[in-house]
């Protein structure tokens, strides 16, 4: 079988995260195309212009507030006509939010969960529409472990990309044999603004570590990547405590 060609139109969400921009570096040394969305102007077109001497054969920049999910449609548009046709969409908006406010106050847990699931929720409708359309593209999507299970520590964050999983595994279902690639990510810790907080041990992971793994499920088309790849075996063994156990845990 011929291998398929690495996208070369590429729409990244979130952008200036640290991950993406990491994974960024690495497709623009392949010549690709970017269009770049996130809420901070001058971030995105710093990372423009970064992006430019790595290699990229162009960048454009879009300034939002993800929250907004009625500026979503005309974004993916604007994105669309601006790269021609979108090869891969990557997306990687994300907030770790604070637990213990989310305990206390609905409104902080709705907050975390519209950032991180609903907005992600209307972003993916347009584009696995737009894909299917087309009969190809790839979709990839940032996860997280901690949607592997509830813990006391992080579970509103955990319920939101808990539930990102699973909605992204019924877009593969839907759009898989229409030949659309959709790639869940899921890291461990990784050291980035979100997690500057926390104090950093050996299971943390770069940014750079990440986005190589990235790159590598984009081209084998993989469904489902634990990143680094340590994390399957440690989630499986999280999933696998015995719920009496698990409650009395704390993690
Ligand atoms: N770091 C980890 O340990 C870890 C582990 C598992 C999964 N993840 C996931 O990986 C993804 C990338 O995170 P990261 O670690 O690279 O952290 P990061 O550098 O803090 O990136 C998060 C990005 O989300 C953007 N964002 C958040 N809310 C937004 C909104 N309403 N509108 C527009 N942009 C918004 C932020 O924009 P600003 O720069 O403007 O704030 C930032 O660019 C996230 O989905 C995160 O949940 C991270």
């Amino acid at each position: 079988m011929a291998a398929r060609k690495f996208p070369s139109t590429v729409l990244v969400v979130g952008a200036t995260s640290a991950i993406a921009e990491a994974t960024l570096r690495l497709i623009a040394e392949r010549g690709a195309r970017f269009y770049l969305v996130g809420r901070n102007p001058d971030k995105l077109h710093a990372m423009a212009a970064d992006l430019h001497t790595r290699g990229a054969a162009g960048v454009a920049t879009y300034a939002m507030n993800l929250d907004d999910t009625a500026g979503h449609a005309a974004m993916l548009a604007a994105a669309a006509q601006s790269l021609g046709s979108i090869d891969m969409a990557l997306l990687a908006h994300g907030v770790l939010g604070d637990q213990p406010m989310a305990e206390a106050s609905y409104a902080a847990a709705a907050a975390i969960l519209h950032t991180n699931f609903l907005s992600a929720v209307s972003l993916i409708t347009w584009l696995a529409n737009y894909f299917e359309q087309l009969g190809q593209g790839t979709l990839a999507v940032i996860s997280s472990v901690a949607g592997d299970r509830g813990r006391k520590s992080n579970y509103v964050y955990g319920a939101s990309k808990g539930a990102l999983t699973i909605f992204v595994d019924g877009v593969r279902n839907r759009i898989d044999r229409k030949g659309v690639h959709v790639l869940t990510i899921k890291p461990g810790f990784v050291a980035t603004p979100m997690t500057a907080h926390l104090k950093q041990g050996p299971l943390f992971a770069t940014p750079a570590q990440v986005a190589r793994g990235i790159v590598k499920a984009i081209e084998k088309r993989r469904d489902v990547v634990y990143l680094p790849s340590f994390w399957r075996g440690i989630m499986f063994a999280v999933r696998m405590v015995p719920r009496p156990i698990f409650k009395r845990m704390n993690m």
